[in-house]
C-alpha cells in the first residue's frame, strides 16, 4: 500500500481555553499510586498552562502519616520524575499549595479534622467556591468515604451548597450491575447526580473526543455513517504492560471489568451514537445511554460464538522474556482471571442492523495499540474485470487513538502509465505534525473539566449501569465456568479462538500497528 501525505490547511481557529475557578482539591488515597503518576502530574500541567486558579489548593488525605512537607517532597519527585525539565523553581508556588491530612478512612473523626482543615485553608487561600473530593482509592472504600463526608457535612445534596461540593470517582464504578446500583444508592443519598463525576479517562483523551468532532463537525462522513456504506468496526485496546504493581487489584477485576466494561463500550458509544442536539452534557449522555441500551444482549448458551477470554502465558515483549499471568506476583497461581477479551457485538437499530463490531483489548500483546477501524463495504460491481480488477479493497478509516494520534483513510487510485493498474493509498492525518504538540494526559481535561463544573465526559449512572446489565451475565457464566481462559503467549497479537470470531464472517483482525 503506498502513502500519500496530502498537505493539510490546518486553518486556526481561535479557541481559548477557559481556567477553572478558585477551588480546592481534596484527594483520598494522596499517597497512592493514581496521585503520583497522574493526578500531580496533570493538575502541574494545568498550573504551568495558567489554568488553576491562583488561589487553588489541594488536601491530600491519605491513612500513612506525612507532614505537608514531606507531602510535598514527594509529589516534587514525582513531577519530576515524569517531567525531567520541571525545574523546581517553576513549580515551586504549585507545590507550596499543597497540604496533607493521615487518618483511619472508617473514623468519623477524620472527616471532622478535614472540615476543620479545609475551613482553615479556604480562609488562608481566600477561596469560597468549590471542593472537589477525589476518590482515588480502592474502590472498596468508595462507600465508607462517601458515608462520612456526608455525615460530616461534606455533601449537601440539594441544599444550598449542593453545587460546591463535587465527587469524583474511579473506575471501575462497581463490580457487577448489582454492586454498582448499590454504589450509585450509596452515593446518591449523599450527592446529587449533578455532583458526581465518574470519570473514564478514555474520555478524556484528545484523540477519543475527536471522534465527535470528526463525525458531527463534518458533513462528508455522516451520510455513510450506517450500515448502507459499512461492512464491520473493529475497536482495539491492546497494551505490552502486564499487571505491572496492581496485581492483587486485577486479579479479581480482570479485563472485562478493567477496560470492556468503561473504556472500551465508551468508545464504541461515541462511533455509534447518534448526533446529540448539543455538546451539553446530558445531550451527549443521553444518545451514548441509548446506544449501549441497543447492544443486542449475549446468548448465554452460545458465548463462545460471540465472547471469548484469554489470558497471558510466558513469552518475550520486545525481546525481553516475561513471566506468564499466573506467575506474576501477587497473583493466585490457579488464577482464571481474563487479561484478554475479544467479542462480536450487534446494535439492534436501524443505524447499524446487521453491522458486526470486533472488539478486543489485552494486556501483554506484541505493541500498543488503540484503534477504531472503519472497513466500508466494497464497491458494488467492479467495472475494471476485464483489466483483472476484479476484487477492489474497501475503504478503510483508521481512528488512531494511541500511540501515534491521527486518522487515516485508503482509497483506490490509478497508477501512471498506459495500462489500467491501480495502488491503495492512504492518506494520513498525524496530530502530532499537524498541530506540533504533544497531547495532553486525559486526567488534565478532566480534572479541570470537573473543576469547571462540566460533565460531558464524565459518565451518568444510567450509562454505567446499562453497560453492566450487558455485562454481568457474561461475567457470572465465566465465573461458573470450570474451563480455564484460553492462553495465548506474551507478545502475541491473538490466539485462535478470537481469530475465529472474526474469522467465521470471512474477516480479519487488522494487524497490530502501535509502537
Ligand atoms: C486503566 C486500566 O483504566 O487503563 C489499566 O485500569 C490500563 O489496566 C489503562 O492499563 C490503559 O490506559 P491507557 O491510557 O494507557 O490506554
Amino acid at each position: 500500500m503506498r502513502e500519500i501525505r496530502p498537505s493539510i490547511s490546518s486553518q486556526r481557529i481561535i479557541c481559548e481555553e477557559v481556567a477553572a475557578p478558585p477551588c480546592a482539591l481534596v484527594v483520598f488515597g494522596a499517597s497512592g499510586d493514581l496521585t503520583r503518576r497522574k493526578l500531580l502530574a496533570s493538575l502541574v500541567e494545568l498550573f504551568k498552562r495558567s489554568l488553576l486558579d491562583k488561589r487553588f489548593y489541594l488536601l491530600g488525605c491519605g491513612r500513612k502519616k506525612l507532614t505537608d512537607e514531606r507531602f510535598r517532597q514527594i509529589a516534587q519527585q514525582a513531577i519530576q520524575e515524569d517531567s525531567s525539565d520541571t525545574s523546581a523553581k517553576a513549580i515551586a508556588p504549585f507545590i507550596n499549595r499543597l497540604y496533607y491530612i493521615s487518618g483511619d478512612y472508617s473514623d468519623t473523626s477524620f472527616y471532622e479534622n478535614i472540615k476543620i482543615k479545609l475551613a482553615e485553608l479556604g480562609k488562608k487561600h481566600k477561596v469560597g467556591g468549590a471542593v472537589v473530593f477525589y476518590l482515588a482509592v480502592p474502590p472498596f472504600l468508595y462507600g465508607t468515604i462517601v458515608e462520612r463526608l456526608c455525615s460530616a457535612g461534606l455533601s449537601s445534596p440539594g441544599g444550598p451548597d449542593s453545587k460546591r461540593f463535587r465527587l469524583i470517582v474511579e473506575k471501575p464504578f462497581g463490580f457487577s450491575l448489582q454492586s454498582a446500583v448499590e454504589l450509585n444508592n450509596k452515593i446518591r443519598g449523599c450527592f446529587d447526580e449533578s455532583q458526581i463525576y465518574r470519570i473514564d479517562h478514555y474520555l478524556g483523551k484528545e484523540t477519543v473526543q475527536n471522534i465527535l468532532i470528526f463525525r458531527f463537525a463534518n458533513t462528508i462522513f455522516e451520510p455513510v455513517w450506517s450500515r448502507n456504506y459499512i461492512d464491520s468496526v473493529q475497536i482495539t485496546i491492546a497494551e505490552t504492560i502486564g499487571v505491572e504493581h496492581r496485581a492483587s487489584f486485577y486479579d479479581e477485576t480482570g479485563a472485562l471489568r478493567d477496560i470492556f466494561q468503561n473504556h472500551m463500550l465508551q468508545m464504541l458509544a461515541l462511533v455509534a451514537m447518534e448526533p446529540p442536539m448539543s455538546f451539553e452534557a446530558d445531550h451527549v449522555r443521553d444518545e451514548k445511554v441509548k446506544l449501549l441500551r441497543s447492544i443486542r444482549p449475549f446468548k448465554l448458551g452460545e458465548l463462545d460464538n460471540f465472547i471469548v477470554r484469554g489470558q497471558y502465558g510466558p513469552g518475550s515483549i520486545n525481546g525481553k522474556e516475561v513471566v506468564g499471568y499466573r506467575e506474576e506476583t501477587g497473583v493466585n497461581p490457579e488464577s482464571k482471571t481474563e487479561t484478554f477479551v475479544a467479542a462480536k457485538v450487534f446494535i439492534d437499530n436501524w443505524r447499524w442492523k446487521g453491522v458486526p463490531f470486533y472488539l478486543r483489548t489485552g494486556k501483554r500483546l506484541v505493541r500498543k495499540d488503540t484503534e477504531i477501524i472503519i472497513t466500508f463495504k466494497q464497491v458494488p460491481h467492479s467495472m475494471f474485470i476485464s483489466a483483472g480488477l476484479a476484487d477492489i479493497p474497501s475503504n478503510v478509516l483508521v481512528l488512531q487513538i494511541q500511540p501515534e494520534e491521527g486518522i487515516s483513510l485508503s482509497f483506490q487510485a490509478k497508477q501512471p502509465g498506459s495500462k489500467v493498474c491501480m495502488s491503495t493509498l492512504n492518506m494520513n492525518f498525524s496530530y502530532q505534525s499537524v498541530f506540533g504538540v504533544s497531547l495532553p494526559e486525559a486526567y488534565q481535561r478532566l480534572l479541570l473539566d470537573c473543576m469547571i463544573g462540566d460533565q460531558t465526559l464524565f459518565t451518568r449512572q444510567d450509562d454505567v449501569e446499562v453497560a453492566w446489565r450487558l455485562l454481568t451475565p457474561v461475567l457470572e457464566a465465566w465465573q461458573n465456568d470450570t474451563a480455564a481462559p484460553y492462553e495465548y503467549a506474551a507478545g502475541s497479537d491473538s490466539f485462535a479462538e478470537a481469530d475465529s470470531l472474526i474469522e467465521s464472517d470471512g474477516r480479519q483482525w487488522r494487524e497490530l500497528r502501535g509502537t
